[in-house]
């Protein structure tokens, strides 16, 4: 048995507030929410929160603490401890490995760039830059113009690695007990700052409540556009971190006496107040006060990361140089310990797989963790421009985290059975939990599951279109320029080999998952690891 455990409980839900607690609640969120009409997109967002995401949340952590006292850890072994004899769950498990690798393969290296830009703020490197400057800055460093974008990607690798190597109360609780504070510490000075900017302050022209206006006016007009709830419904996936396996990892580390349900909710409404009020209060205020909403909604048309890291240190600048490097200091900071904590949480499930299935030592399995992520984050380092990066975030962080959650809301409530899940959610339970979630969890939350996966294959832009590189074809079909299609031409080889790559590590952990089971028949039904 394991003797990895938490240190305390407020540790504990540090630790998983701080998993979710991520990149996603201050680049993604607000790039979302403007996407799909601010007022339009909050209202799907919620209703997904409550009908999705806190279900998923009880479920999970009680998946979690039921694996863990059999000495299960991670999922492909904590679905079939569930299972009876359908021995098959456990390679729906395989998604709870694979998806934590895969993020964190880009993970990290956007974590990185949070990184350097810290430096890159309190050493003054945008003091006096125009605006296409700084986000020429950009372009050159996801270019790979120096070696500066390697050699911090290598940094965050490492300190990943070594606080992992720490193991959970040694390292990664301390992580997040230091880290988690000071996030929010940054983040109300950032969000004070946004919505307090007046217009005709420091050259805004707007007042950053503007901002805040365009979210939080609920819009009616779009509750029936399917492609708003499937976004929200993504954000409501990637914010909370199910769907991934990193909860059930962490869960598993609980006591069997523990309670799970007050936990969850505690560290999922940390997370909302992190997303919708300090989220919500620093980019979307800061950017609208200088450019104007149309403006705003323009530059998030080609994606999500330009603002935090294209426009927001530019505007910082505004505020005078002293205040500049502060505000820098704070938004690259809040994002690196938002990301770190993360991360961190990726990496325990593969280390928990590593060492229950066979017998690795904790440094081993970091190490082994760290440098898979190396190699697996290689490409997205430097095929960047190609949409590597993309592809992965499309594959491992949206699709598998829904197929996933699909299959294991299934598992909870139909083959374990509801009314054992139900008893395992209220087993010691610090609160009482509303008993209409027994009807949600069985029936609502897996015919949203069904229908956002249908929805996300078929929509614009969804798996088919994915698969059979629609869009990309069709930007070929409309250029002519022989340059530009030399590109094109290039980015589909880049594009359907992170595809391949991502199939194999699939693969090569489903055999993983095989050869523990191979191991544990010969070892009468143990597992390897011992403590
Ligand atoms: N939950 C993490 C985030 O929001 C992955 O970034």
């Amino acid at each position: 048995m394991s003797k990895e455990s938490w240190g305390s409980r407020v540790g504990l839900v540090l630790a998983m507030a701080g998993n979710a607690v991520g990149l996603g609640n201050f680049l993604r969120f607000p790039v979302q929410a403007i996407q799909n009409g601010g007022g339009s997109f909050i209202i799907p967002y919620l209703t997904c929160f409550l009908l999705m995401g806190i279900p998923l949340l009880f479920v999970e952590w009680s998946m979690g603490r039921y694996g863990g006292q059999n000495g299960d850890h991670s999922t492909p072994f904590i679905l079939d401890s569930m299972s009876g004899r359908r021995r098959w769950w456990k390679y729906v498990g395989i998604f709870g490995i694979f998806t934590n690798l895969a993020v964190a393969a880009y993970y990290c290296y956007i974590e990185s760039w949070t990184l350097a830009y810290v430096w890159r703020s309190i050493s003054g490197a945008f003091s006096g830059q125009g605006t296409e400057a700084v986000s020429q800055m950009f372009t050159d460093y996801v270019s790979l113009g120096t070696s500066e974008p390697i050699v911090f990607w290598v940094i965050c690798l490492l300190l990943n690695t070594w606080i992992l190597s720490r193991g959970l109360s040694g390292g990664v609780e301390i992580a997040a007990k230091v880290g988690m504070p000071l996030l929010i510490f940054f983040g109300l000075f950032l969000a004070i700052r946004g919505v307090t900017l007046t217009a005709g302050e420091a050259g805004a022209i707007f007042d950053g409540t503007e901002g805040l206006n365009f979210l939080w006016t609920p819009d009616l007009s779009s509750i029936w556009d399917f492609k708003v709830w499937l976004a929200a419904a993504g954000q409501v996936f990637f914010t909370l971190s199910v769907g991934m396996g990193s909860i059930q990892c962490y869960a598993s580390y609980l006591r069997s006496r523990d309670d799970v349900a007050l936990n969850a909710m505690s560290a999922g409404w940390m997370n909302e107040f992190v997303e919708v009020v300090l989220g919500a209060a620093i980019l979307i205020p800061i950017s609208v006060g200088y450019l104007g909403i149309e403006k705003v909604v323009e530059l998030t048309q080609t994606g999500g990361l330009g603002l935090g890291f294209r426009t927001l240190p530019y505007l910082f600048q505004q505020w005078g140089p002293v205040l500049a490097a502060v505000a820098g200091l704070a938004w690259f900071g809040l994002l690196f310990f938002a990301g770190v904590t993360s991360s961190l949480a990726m990496g325990t499930p593969i280390m928990g797989f590593l060492r229950d299935e066979f017998g690795l030592s904790r440094e081993r399995a970091a190490w082994t963790f760290g440098a898979t992520v190396l190699i697996l984050g290689a490409p997205t380092v430097f095929f960047f421009q190609y949409g590597v990066f993309d592809e992965y975030d499309f594959w491992a962080g949206t699709v598998s985290l829904v197929v996933f959650a699909m299959f294991e809301i299934i598992l909870f409530a139909w083959v374990f059975g509801m009314d054992n899940g139900w008893a395992e959610i209220n087993r010691n339970a610090d609160m009482k939990v509303p008993a209409a979630f027994k009807f949600i969890i069985k029936y609502i939350t897996p015919v949203i599951l069904i229908s956002v996966f249908l929805g996300s294959l078929l929509i614009d832009g969804g798996i088919i279109d994915q698969v059979t590189n629609k869009a990309l074809h069709e930007e070929l079909a409309a250029t002519t320029d022989p340059v530009q299609r030399a590109f094109l031409e290039e980015k589909r080889m880049f594009v359907n080999g992170s595809r391949m790559l991502l199939v194999l590590i699939f693969a090569a952990i489903g055999f993983l998952v095989y050869r523990a089971q191979q191991l544990r028949d010969r070892n009468g039904g143990q597992r390897l690891e011992r403590a």
